[in-house]
């Protein structure tokens, strides 16, 4: 039986024949190689329509293995591209998104941030103020828009977090770049702003993505206190730094939601900055929100 099955292989292979078998395989190969060299150019000229050089904006997105693109609409791709995530926590939605840019475009963001730093402001509740609320944030930062950074960088990474969130590039703020030193925080918050406590809103963020600019030797972590539940009976000290915690990593992004899907604040969105114990953060935050920021 089992000789009678491979005879019956065999007088396939050579009815085919191997030149024209090898024949085939080659076109094979060249036609994989084409549609996969077409994909990746499209890629690489699709996002680095910037002004930077291309090493600047080059692409982060592989495509794995060749697939063939579907038609498109009018303000479709014309290639599928890969972005690699992580779902960290579904309480609060939170997403890990390993080398969302590169080491280059980091530092390229940092150099236009360092000149314009100051120190960062919170928004205040009722009854609080600047003195009473000292200590809360001690980083130092300042707001960038993608207009702004005439290298290019910023717009492309607003073009990337627009199609890892579907959520348009006119919903988001402009970039809040901040640097932590050694010993400087920020207390557990919310990015959502509770119209009960901070009065009514014209629009809501519904959620934060997160670039790290830098690797941190120590703490800098982002953390979420109260992850799938946790610390949630009243006793958490804002102070602390527990629950989930997400270590930054130069070029890694973070993405978590802040409301749930009717809109409500998801109370587990709840987060911080550790305090840097060792070394530098810099991180790059994009708030986005629910309607077009203007
Ligand atoms: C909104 O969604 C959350 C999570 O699914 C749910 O717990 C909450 O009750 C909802 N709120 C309203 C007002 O529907």
């Amino acid at each position: 039986m089992k000789g009678t099955k491979s005879k019956g292989t065999w007088s396939f292979r050579t009815k085919l024949g191997f030149p024209s078998f090898f024949i085939s395989c080659c076109i094979f190969f060249f036609f994989a190689g084409f549609y996969g060299s077409m994909l990746l150019s499209h890629d690489i000229s699709l996002d680095g329509g910037g002004m930077a050089g291309p090493r600047l904006l080059e692409s982060v997105e592989e495509v794995s293995e060749v697939l063939v693109p579907m038609a498109h609409g009018e303000t479709g791709d014309s290639n599928i591209v890969s972005i690699p995530f992580q779902v960290l926590s579904w309480q609060p939605r939170a997403l890990y998104f390993p080398n969302f840019a590169t080491t280059k475009q980091c530092q390229s963001i940092i150099k236009i941030a360092k000149s314009n730093l100051a120190p960062s402001t919170l928004a205040l509740r009722k009854g609080e103020t600047a003195e009473n609320t000292q200590g809360i944030r001690t980083s130092s930062g300042t707001f960038i828009s993608a207009s702004e950074d005439k290298t290019g960088v910023l717009e492309f990474i607003e073009k990337k977090i627009a199609r890892a969130t579907m959520v348009p590039r006119s919903h988001g703020e402009a970039f809040n770049v901040l640097r932590y030193e050694i010993g400087q925080r920020y207390d557990s918050h919310y990015d959502a702003f509770n119209p009960a406590e901070y009065g009514p809103q014209k629009s809501q963020r519904i959620a934060s993505f997160l670039l790290y600019l830098s690797d941190v030797e120590e703490g800098g972590e982002t953390m979420f206190p109260f992850e799938n539940g946790l610390n949630m009976d009243n006793s958490y000290d804002y102070k602390a730094c527990v629950g989930l915690k997400v270590k930054p990593r130069r070029g890694d992004g973070l993405l978590f939601y802040s409301v749930f899907p009717n809109g409500t604040i998801d109370q587990t969105s709840l987060h911080g900055s550790c305090p840097v114990i060792k070394g530098e953060k810099w991180v790059a935050t994009k708030w986005i929100r629910d309607e077009e920021d203007k």
